[in-house]
């Protein structure tokens, strides 16, 4: 046995060893390299479950881990049920996961009562061999025999169970429940089940995860199975009962919302698989099941399953990679990631009960602060079409809600985290070309409206402190604000990330020939100096770091407040308080160590005031050497690549090729936080395509791709652009960029326009072991603001 096992492992190395040796062609099915279930533990909170691109149905399972914010998890917790709307990757509280079924093969006794209704009482374990995850499919087998699978459409979800074989006596019993996933349900919920179909219908008001006001939503719930249905009825708590066929439950005073539900039974059958579809809205009970009725109407399992496979291969398809040489896992690695940043934003369109509109309407941005850093700029080159319908939907948005979102989930406004970052957003869309469809003019608007006018309740929207902003020319600490109102803190941040908004209103109105505005806005974008002390210095257990000046606050009477460096630092085990907190620090979520480095439109300037470039190197090397960042928060990606300010690419890709895969791997545990709707994913998937964005600019850093060569087509101008490496190494040892070409003549800036994607051109780089002068030079660096 052991010899055969040997032999048989054996063969697969060296088939494996085959595929590896292959294979320089690019056609190939990017599908089987996507495992759904990376992110699945340890906090990644990734939805891994059926749904299409952009999809608003999303089936999965969901567990009862504290950490169950995408639904499913994979750190040895059981399964409450099968729901149909989720989030992917959030923090905050779990989002969605309404209106889930759960199944059993039959109840004891015989009797309805004798099944387990509450969600607390029924979880299940379930065999981890047993889940199979792939776009558009989930499958699960419970240890209580019954097999799950699942599939989607954009508003409907198709459960299949199929229930053990055998026991021709056993009656299965799949109930609903009104519970969500974060027990947020309101008042009133319903519930009715049809005696002659057993179709469910029925609707739930229920609370954001990371935001204020509440949403409903519907569905409408259709099942099929060989046998026929026996009888049906509603639960309350823990009992049930086939006399009633409608509910309506209060939330009650406990905890949680009281459990409330209905029931279909189906009669004995030697070998039972029953379909559920469940159709969902935000407009009606009607709607839930039209979506169901065109979208699914033959209850046909495989067909459903094979659109969504098919509408993933079309949004994969603009990226290819030489698979020559590389790990399968590199692979894995690079398309979930890719994956992951198309599952949202969901595309809400025909849903939106908020107003009427003929406009595309997205929603779950979890959060604008998180998606701009990499998401967007990503979803810009492989689904343009996409990025201009979201640009849309939040110019729309904004004209019937009077603002930008910063966070939106579930038909809701959710928390601003610093700045009005959607600003970066469509200016890097603009930047970048993005034109269909968009009223630039209505776009300019709204994100001027952002620099000027303050709202009235600014933790949801728009800035705060604008009268000191205009005044003052930052953020004070402890601000008077009498005008609008949010939580008074983050004056570093908020300041750092207004100048950065203000820069990419700049762009636009100079897009837009409004010279004067582009010229004010460049101004204000320097704000960020106002916060520099240069005599600050920074310890770090008492020792002097070496390093002088830094951001601190500034009071409203213009003396310096005091904030250590080094506070909210991935290093700060002193218990500080980091997040929205009121009594929260002046950076959000992380330390002035690293806030020191957000100035993304003028690194020049910044570089100046930090002691010029070989201080700044030295300052970003101590930074990541030390840990004060931590790659699982945004704020980190860029610091991964701003040596190329400092003519340093070389120390980019180190980073780069440090973070990943040490850090990003392809394991449920295999992200070091939040994939914040994919933009983790985007951050592995631009850093091993070796073009990272600058979001808001017309630059990409160069660094040399994970793969040997990378094929883009753009999806705008059917053009194909192409990275090759020449001395291309798959241990990852020749990562030094030595020289370059584009379209064959010599090129040495370390960074690249947008046009390098549109335009069909051609990088070469040749790679060696060592750093070497490429991309060192003044004249290669990227721009500032003020070069
Ligand atoms: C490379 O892949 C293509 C498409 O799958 C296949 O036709 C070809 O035989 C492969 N080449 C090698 C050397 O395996
Ligand atoms: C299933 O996998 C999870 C996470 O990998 C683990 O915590 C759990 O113990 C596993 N359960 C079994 C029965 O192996
Ligand atoms: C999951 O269910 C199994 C079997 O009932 C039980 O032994 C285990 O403790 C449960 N796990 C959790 C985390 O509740
Ligand atoms: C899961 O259940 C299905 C249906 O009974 C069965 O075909 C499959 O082999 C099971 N998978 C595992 C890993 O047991
Ligand atoms: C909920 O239903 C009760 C009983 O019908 C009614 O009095 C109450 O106004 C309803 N509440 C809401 C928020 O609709
Ligand atoms: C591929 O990568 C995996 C995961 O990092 C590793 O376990 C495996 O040894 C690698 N295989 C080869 C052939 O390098
Ligand atoms: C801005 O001005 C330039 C030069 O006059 C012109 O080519 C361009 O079309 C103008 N753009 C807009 C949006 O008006
Ligand atoms: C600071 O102290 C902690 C705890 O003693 C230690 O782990 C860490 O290495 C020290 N850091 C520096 C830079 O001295
Ligand atoms: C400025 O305001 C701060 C905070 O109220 C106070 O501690 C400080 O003494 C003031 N400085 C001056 C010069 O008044
Ligand atoms: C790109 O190709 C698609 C599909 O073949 C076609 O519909 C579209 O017109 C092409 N676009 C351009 C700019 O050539
Ligand atoms: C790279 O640098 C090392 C020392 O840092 C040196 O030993 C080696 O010869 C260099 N390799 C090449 C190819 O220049």
């Amino acid at each position: 046995m052991a010899r055969a096992l040997t032999l048989l492992s054996l063969g697969s190395v060296l088939s494996s060893l085959v595929r590896a040796a292959d294979n320089g062609t690019f056609d190939y099915d990017v599908l089987q390299y996507i495992d759904p279930l990376i992110g699945t533990a340890n906090g990644g909170d990734v939805f891994p479950g059926a749904s299409l691109p952009y999809g608003m149905a999303k089936a999965v399972a969901d567990t009862n881990s504290q950490s169950n914010q995408g639904g499913f998890t994979l750190d040895g917790y059981n399964i409450t049920g099968f729901s149909t709307l989720h989030d992917s990757g959030t923090g905050g509280s779990p989002s969605l996961g309404n209106f889930a079924l759960f199944p059993y093969a039959s109840c004891e006794g015989d009797h309805i009562d004798g099944c387990k209704y509450p969600k607390l009482e029924r979880p299940v374990s379930f065999d981890n061999s047993s889940i199979k995850a792939s776009p558009g499919y989930f499958a699960v087998n419970l240890t209580t025999g019954i097999a799950v699978d699942m599939t989607t459409t954009q508003h409907t979800s198709l459960f299949r169970f199929q229930f053990p074989a055998g026991s021709s006596s056993a009656s299965p019993l799949i109930l609903m429940d009104l519970t969500d996933l974060s027990d947020s349900r309101q008042d009133n919920a319903t519930i009715d089940v049809d005696e002659s179909t057993g179709r469910m219908t029925g609707s739930g008001i229920f609370l954001p995860s990371f935001g204020s006001g509440k949403y409903t939503a519907y569905f409408c719930a259709d099942f099929k199975s060989p046998s026929g249905i026996r009888d049906n009825g509603i639960f309350v708590n823990s009992r049930a009962t086939s006399d009633a066929k409608s509910l309506k439950i209060s939330r009650s005073i406990n905890g949680y919302p009281l459990p409330g539900g209905a029931w279909v039974r189906f009669k004995p059958a030697e070998d039972t698989s029953v379909l559920a579809r469940v159709g969902v809205s935000f407009i009606s009970e009607k709607q839930a099941c039209s979506n169901a009725e065109t979208e699914i109407p033959d209850f046909d399992f495989d067909a459903t399953h094979s659109t969504a496979v098919s509408l993933w291969q079309e949004k994969l398809s603009p990226i290819r990679v030489s698979r020559k040489g590389v790990n399968d896992s590199i692979l894995t690695n690079f398309y979930s990631g890719i994956y992951r940043t198309q599952i949202q934003p969901q595309d809400y369109t025909g849903e939106n009960p908020l107003w009427e509109s003929s406009e595309p309407y997205f929603d779950s941005f979890y959060c604008i602060w998180d998606l701009f850093r990499s998401q967007l700029p990503f979803l810009t080159l492989v689904d343009p079409q996409t990025v201009a319908r979201i640009i849309r939907s939040l110019v729309d948005t904004q004209q019937h809600l009077g603002w930008l979102p910063d966070c939106r989930m579930s038909l809701c406004k959710g928390f601003t985290q610093g700045g009005s970052n959607a600003d970066n957003v469509i200016a890097d869309a603009y930047v970048k070309g993005i034109r269909d469809g968009i009223d630039w003019d209505a776009a300019y608007a709204a994100v001027q409206k952002d620099a000027e006018e303050e709202p009235y309740d600014w933790s949801n929207e728009g800035r705060g402190g604008l009268q000191s902003w205009k005044s003052l020319n930052y953020i004070p600490v402890q601000d008077l604000d009498y005008i609008g109102f949010g939580t008074m803190t983050r004056s570093i941040s908020r300041t750092l990330e207004y100048s950065y908004n203000d820069y990419a209103i700049s762009q636009i109105a100079s897009g837009l020939n409004k010279t004067s505005d582009a010229e004010k806005y460049q101004k204000t974008s320097g704000y960020w100096q106002n916060l520099f002390k240069d005599d600050q210095k920074a310890y770090i257990n008492g020792t002097d770091t070496g390093f002088t000046g830094f951001f601190q606050p500034k009071y409203l009477n213009q003396t310096w407040g005091y904030q250590d460096p080094l506070k909210c630092s991935n290093i700060d085990n002193s218990g500080s308080i980091c997040s929205l907190q009121n009594s929260a620090a002046e950076t959000f979520e992380s330390s002035i160590f690293e806030y020191q480095f957000f100035v993304p439109h003028d690194m020049a300037t910044l570089i100046t005031l930090l002691g010029g470039p070989s201080s700044f190197v030295k300052r970003l090397d101590y930074m990541h050497d030390q840990q004060i960042t931590y790659i699982g928060n945004e704020p980190a990606f860029l610091t991964v690549y701003q040596y190329h300010y400092a003519g340093r690419p070389a120390k980019s890709a180190s980073r780069a090729h440090f973070y990943i895969p040490e850090y990003f791997s392809t394991t449920p545990a295999g992200l070091p936080g939040n994939d914040d709707s994919g933009t983790m994913g985007a951050f592995v998937a631009m850093s091993m395509m070796g073009l990272f964005p600058n979001p808001a600019q017309d630059v990409y850093f160069i660094i040399p791709p994970f793969f040997e060569s990378v094929q883009y087509t753009s999806p705008l101008t059917n053009k194909t652009s192409t990275i090759k490496s020449v001395n291309f190494d798959s241990s990852y040892k020749n990562i030094f960029i030595q020289s370059a070409t584009l379209n064959g003549k010599p090129y040495t800036k370390n960074w690249i326009g947008h046009s390098f994607f549109t335009e069909g051109q051609e990088l070469i780089l040749t790679l060696g072991r060592n750093e070497s002068s490429w991309g060192t030079h003044a004249a290669d660096l990227p721009p500032s603001v003020s070069t």
